[in-house]
């Protein structure tokens, strides 16, 4: 029996994921590298230090993947390499080794769209795979994105719906990083669940308006921004103090920045409290627009799953969140293990593996940082 196997590289963003897997989703070795210490240290991502640290990591996480899965180099078929959409230097750095160890094996090259990897990967690895078929639709909610997508096969997505600002993922790191928290070990989204889980955040504490229910309510469409201005409002409102210009455009207007914030002069309890109504208020806002996405796919199609994926997919809320939503449409919902929601190995590997049965594979990996899914 020929059962492909495929070595993925993962290096769009701050991860430096590698993975070996064969055909049936079977995980061989893998091996990832988080760069969250950088991404603290520097107030975001910054594009020229993160792929340095790629460059510095990447080599050696091939040769370890591919000495712990026990293969030989001429048991892989091909090496699928993410090769857009992401950071420019970022991507280059993976796509550049990918080339390297493709010429020197004489593997061929996959190319492999990072959005595209995020969802498939929910075909090889969730609890339900073995049923998801085409058509189905797509909640991807990452740090880069935050899109409603119908996947009508491999290569074949229509857009149903997107943020107008910020990504959910993005907005979850700025009010991590507003609320101080520690962010050189794990993402914001992830330091956010974990303290309202520690401290019991009470989602009640603090109302922050839902995003888009006025007059766009039923609008398949994203907002952050008005929810983070609120969380600064009430931030500063607590601490006595007012807001200046300049935090506000680094919180709204998407800035980065290397300083710290001021220090908090707030309990934890509060902190907890605050992070609570913000995630709570995020994912009802994800979760009012996904209803709607829903309820007009069945009326016009025969859709019957929803994947839910990307890093904010990490989230047990709004894990739970899509389920309800899923029982109440009687649909199927296929959520990626929690640890293959953030960027990996593994999910381009798979994709690599779903091109090569489809027939879909190219080897032409022109770096794209901008390149479109639909
Ligand atoms: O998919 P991903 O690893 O990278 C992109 O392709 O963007 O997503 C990273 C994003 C970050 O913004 C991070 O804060 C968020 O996913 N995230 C979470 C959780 N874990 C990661 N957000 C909410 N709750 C989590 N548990
Ligand atoms: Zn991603």
């Amino acid at each position: 029996i020929n059962n492909k196997i495929v070595l993925g590289i993962e290096t769009s963003c701050d991860d430096t994921g590698i993975a070996i897997m064969d055909e049936s989703g079977r995980i061989i070795s893998e091996t990832l590298i988080t760069h969250s210490q950088l991404v603290a240290d520097w107030g975001g991502v910054h594009p020229h230090e993160i792929s340095k640290a790629h460059k510095k990591t990447l080599d050696g996480a091939i040769e370890e993947t591919i000495n712990k899965s026990n293969l030989q180099t001429s048991d892989i078929d091909a090496i699928a390499v993410t090769n857009g959409p992401g950071l420019m230097s970022c991507l280059r750095t993976g796509v550049e080794a990918a080339q390297q160890l493709s010429q020197r094996t004489n593997i061929p090259l996959i190319s492999v769209h990072h959005l595209e990897a995020h969802l498939l990967i929910a075909r090889g690895l969730s609890k339900e795979s073995s049923n998801l078929q085409f058509p189905f639709l797509v909640l991807l909610a990452s740090g880069g994105h935050c899109v409603i997508v119908e996947a009508n096969g491999i290569g074949d997505y229509k857009f149903i719906g997107g943020t107008l600002d910020d990504s959910i993922g993005e907005a979850f790191d700025k009010i991590a990083r507003l609320l101080n928290l520690d962010v050189s070990v794990n993402s914001g989204g992830h330091e956010i669940e974990r303290i309202v889980k520690l401290h019991d955040g009470d989602p009640k504490q603090f109302k922050f308006p839902i995003p888009m229910m006025g007059p766009k309510r039923s609008e398949i469409s994203f907002s952050f921004s008005g929810l983070k201005s609120s969380a600064l409002w009430q931030v500063r409102k607590l601490e006595n103090s007012t807001i200046n210009n300049k935090e506000l455009n680094l919180l709204v207007m998407n800035q980065k920045n290397k300083s710290q914030n001021p220090k908090l002069n707030l309990s934890t309890k509060v902190v907890a409290d605050l992070a609570a109504s913000f995630q709570s208020t995020a994912i009802a806002h994800l979760v009012d627009k996904t209803d709607i996405a829903l309820k007009k796919c069945k009326q016009n199609r025969n859709i019957k799953d929803l994947v839910v994926c990307g890093g904010v997919a990490a989230n047990m809320l709004l894990r739970d969140e899509m389920q309800t939503l899923c029982n109440k449409h009687n649909f199927n919902l296929h959520l990626p293990p929690i640890k293959y929601c953030t960027d990996n190995g593994v999910m381009v590997a798979w994709a690599g593996l779903e091109k090569l049965k489809s027939g879909l594979a190219t080897s032409d990996v022109t770096l794209k940082p901008r390149w479109p899914l639909f």
